[in-house]
């Protein structure tokens, strides 16, 4: 197990030498993303004296109000991550289409999707939020297309989070493990505080938003019913129920200390015609990973989110993921409904 105190350079170059997938250019694409993460940090941070809260007036491809926050953060990390030559083309929560690297700057062979903002309604209420990204190959030297990215969630080179809470903390994989870093702001490095982070198999906490339980399916209304008898139901338990309201927030909990976390299709997300309310490719992707590589599972109920075929940018998928004891409880009610 790598030491804690290292330093996000010094662990994954450590991590290099015994990978030979894991090159200089992935280790210069991660400094840029920890450059990205700390200037976030630092707006996140200052709130309204930098001017960052408060709605953009306009919304995203997907019909959501953006908050200014939100097109901030997209552009700082274009900003931090375009130039270096690492990445071939940049998918986003916020862009329609993905960024294709300018001429002006050398293509490499990594692409990024992500979510530059979650949990944006916390912002105005100094709550927890984050950045949630996916990085895959490109393994051509042609500039990549849309479909360039739709690749299974199995492919991931590696995949994490930037928290914006108390303390910053970066949470990544790259396939062994999942570690955590928190931001020592006094010399602005990413030092590994949580080196081997697992979800227990069992747990007696889930995270669902209970306004919409007019709306749940059967295998979601039952299962959540059945937590909510307690001791005298037939868990034999009392549960007990979190939700931060931001997906980072929510997976950050359960990565420390267990627990489930929902976001199931809906009769209401159904009548609007959507397959989910989370993304794919930059929300349920990396964060799937993670579960698996701390020993949870990510489901959709019916189906692993991992092998899931990608068919659009900002697909959305119906979201399980957390202790697997309770995951699997809730993919054989689907079984069973
Ligand atoms: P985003 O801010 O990137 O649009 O994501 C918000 C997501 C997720 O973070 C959170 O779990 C969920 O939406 C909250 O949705 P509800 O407001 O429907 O509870
Ligand atoms: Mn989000
Ligand atoms: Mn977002």
């Amino acid at each position: 197990m790598a030491q804690t105190g290292t330093t996000l350079t010094q662990y994954l170059a450590e991590q290099s030498r015994s990978r030979d997938d894991l090159g200089s250019d992935f280790l210069g694409l991660m400094g840029d993303v920890a450059t990205a993460c700390k200037r976030l940090s630092d707006l996140v941070r200052r709130g309204e004296l930098a001017g960052v809260l408060g709605a953009a007036g306009q919304e995203n491809v997907q019909g959501e109000e953006q908050k200014k926050l939100d097109i901030i953060a997209n552009e700082v990390f274009i900003e931090s991550m375009e130039s270096s030559g690492h990445l071939a083309g940049i998918a986003s929560e916020e862009m329609d289409e993905h960024y294709p690297i300018p001429e002006q700057y050398s293509r490499g062979r990594y692409l990024l999707a992500f979510d530059p903002l979650d949990g944006s309604s916390n912002i105005d209420v100094n709550g927890s939020t984050g950045t949630i990204f996916s990085i895959t190959r490109h393994d051509s030297a042609q500039a990549p297309k849309d479909s360039d990215f739709l690749q299974r969630g199995r492919s991931q080179v590696c995949a994490g989070y930037c928290l914006y809470s108390s303390a910053s903390m970066l949470i990544l994989t790259i396939g062994d493990g999942v570690v955590g870093f928190t931001l020592e702001s006094s010399i602005g490095e990413f030092i590994l505080s949580h080196p081997n982070m697992t979800v227990p198999k069992a747990t007696s906490e889930y995270a669902i938003n209970s306004a919409y339980t007019r709306h749940w399916l059967a295998p979601e209304k039952r299962y959540i019913e059945e937590c909510n008898q307690g001791d005298t139901g037939p868990r034999g338990r009392n549960f007990n129920m979190r939700w931060a309201g931001s997906m980072v927030g929510d997976i950050h909990r359960i990565l420390c200390r267990g627990g489930v976390f929902l976001y199931p299709m809906d009769a209401k997300l159904q009548a609007a015609g959507k397959s989910g309310k989370l993304r794919l490719m930059y929300e349920a992707n990396p964060m799937g990973w993670l579960m698996e590589q701390a020993g949870g599972m990510a489901h959709t109920g019916t189906e692993s989110i991992l092998d899931i075929e990608p068919s659009d940018l900002h697909q959305r998928v119906p979201v399980i993921m957390g202790s697997s004891e309770e995951v699997q409880r809730v993919i054989d009610y689907h079984k069973e409904a």
